[in-house]
């Protein structure tokens, strides 16, 4: 099934506005958490709204690999008849997907067969020893190659364990609480921040007992999870980009609808507002425990502000457009608390820094951030994706800036979790051309 137009290429200029009533596709981290949990639930799982995009599709064949049954209705619609896993034949293929083989590994552990988690060049390049610490601890026995993939599991019986994460992070959480299912005891994680909750919610959703006292999260094992029926809301993630082109392309006026708002992802909103955006929020209802709503942005003169501390795990992925923001402002912002950047597909400080130079910016890297002054006018030239899709999108959204003609190539990546990017873009009024 053709569910993802890639564009090896994007030709983007400045010139125009944005305007229009738009959707993002679903979101990313519970279109992966709804395929792992409806093929470990006791029955029929409806999910609508799904995801069809590069990540997400790597962990919908993991699954169907492990033999569960998937009636796919249309790219966006799944029926996932759960049940036992069983071994594969193959080692399991999450691509580039960093969130599919954390948290399949959290699931693999408690198999009573072996399994080998595996990906692209880019993928076993990511720190995998962050799961593999904590699930040894549990019992689970993993075979690491040097700290990355491929890493091989073997059977073995786990027992539940205080984890107390040294990094805020919702995979390493997800792939702990999710082992905490097979293990012979509760498990509980201690986060240092508010990661993103969608594994707490969606489990909660399937009946499973996890309780949050402060930052301590505690999930009781069960074999016994109810199906989900679940429509996925749109992602806050790719709306990020949308927004933050509203902001700063002059004369826009942008409505995009059904956006996931759960608090511990919109750490962009909050610091958009804080340097000045109009963005009007609209909270419309809940989608399977998810608070949804209508994000309204106009264009506006941002400034600069700084931004560390637990807001950093609530904007982790924004950081890249982000940057792009804080270029087109009037003063400085720093960043810093985010460390975690440089561990993500691309060290995307670095990354960043470096496309973001071709255009002629000056930014100053920081090892756990960076500090722009803003207000620099950009020029357009060939810019590269690095085969990351929030680098490609976010040089997208600075090619909508910058002077004359910018050149975004290996954009083909945006289609790992921003599906119809480019085509998006093109609706709300974007010079774009798609090679
Ligand atoms: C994700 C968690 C984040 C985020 C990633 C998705 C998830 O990673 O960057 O895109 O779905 O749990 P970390 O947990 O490594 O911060």
């Amino acid at each position: 099934m053709k569910t993802n137009v890639r564009h090896e290429q994007l030709r983007v200029r400045s010139e125009g506005n944005l305007k229009g009533t738009i959707r993002v596709p679903g979101d990313k981290s519970i279109s992966h958490r709804s395929v792992m949990l409806g093929a470990i639930a006791n029955g029929v799982s409806q999910i609508r709204g799904w995801l069809a995009a590069g990540d997400t599709e790597a962990t919908l064949s993991t699954i169907q690999a492990l033999g569960i049954q998937v009636d796919r209705h249309d790219a966006n619609t799944l029926t996932i008849h759960g049940g036992a896993l069983q071994e594969a034949d193959q080692p399991l293929n999450l691509v580039n997907a960093g969130t599919g083989i954390r948290l399949i590994a959290g699931i693999m552990v408690g198999q009573p067969f072996p399994s080998v988690l595996d990906g692209s060049e880019q993928l076993r390049r990511r720190p995998m020893k962050r799961i593999t610490a904590p699930l040894e601890m549990m019992g689970a026995k993993i075979q690491a190659t040097d700290g990355r993939a491929p890493l091989s599991i073997q059977p073995s019986s786990l027992k539940g364990i205080t984890y107390d994460m040294p990094v805020a992070s919702g995979q390493v959480k997800s792939a702990v609480l999710l082992a905490g299912l097979f293990a012979d005891s509760p498990t509980t994680v201690i986060e240092p921040g508010p990661s993103r909750d969608h594994t707490e919610v969606m489990l909660s959703a399937c009946d499973v007992k996890v309780t949050k006292v402060d930052n301590a999260i505690t999930v009781e094992p069960t074999s016994e999870l109810k199906p989900l029926d679940l429509t996925v809301p749109g992602d806050f993630s790719s709306a990020a980009f949308l927004m933050t082109a509203g902001l700063i392309v002059p004369d826009s006026d942008l409505i995009i609808t059904g956006v996931n708002l759960n608090q511990t992802r919109t750490g962009l909103l909050d610091m958009l507002v804080e340097m000045g955006g109009d963005i009007t929020v609209t909270e419309t209802g809940l989608e399977g425990g998810e608070p949804v709503g209508d994000i309204h942005v106009k264009t506006s003169d941002l400034h600069g502000i700084e931004i560390g501390g637990d807001v950093v795990v609530r904007m982790i992925d924004e950081f890249p457009v982000l940057m792009v923001a804080a270029l087109c402002a009037t003063g400085e912002t720093i960043v810093r608390d985010a460390k975690e950047l440089r561990v993500k597909e691309t060290d995307r400080i670095a990354v960043m820094a470096t496309e973001l130079r071709k255009l002629g910016a000056d930014i100053e890297e920081r090892e756990d951030g960076f500090k722009i002054i803003g207000q620099q006018t950009l020029n357009g030239a060939i810019v590269d994706g690095h085969d990351d899709h929030r680098i490609a999108m976010s040089m997208t959204v600075a090619g909508l800036t910058a002077d004359g003609e910018t050149l975004v190539m290996d954009a083909a990546c945006a289609g790992d979790s921003f599906p119809g990017f480019a085509e998006l873009l093109m609706e709300c009024g974007a010079n774009l051309v798609t090679d």
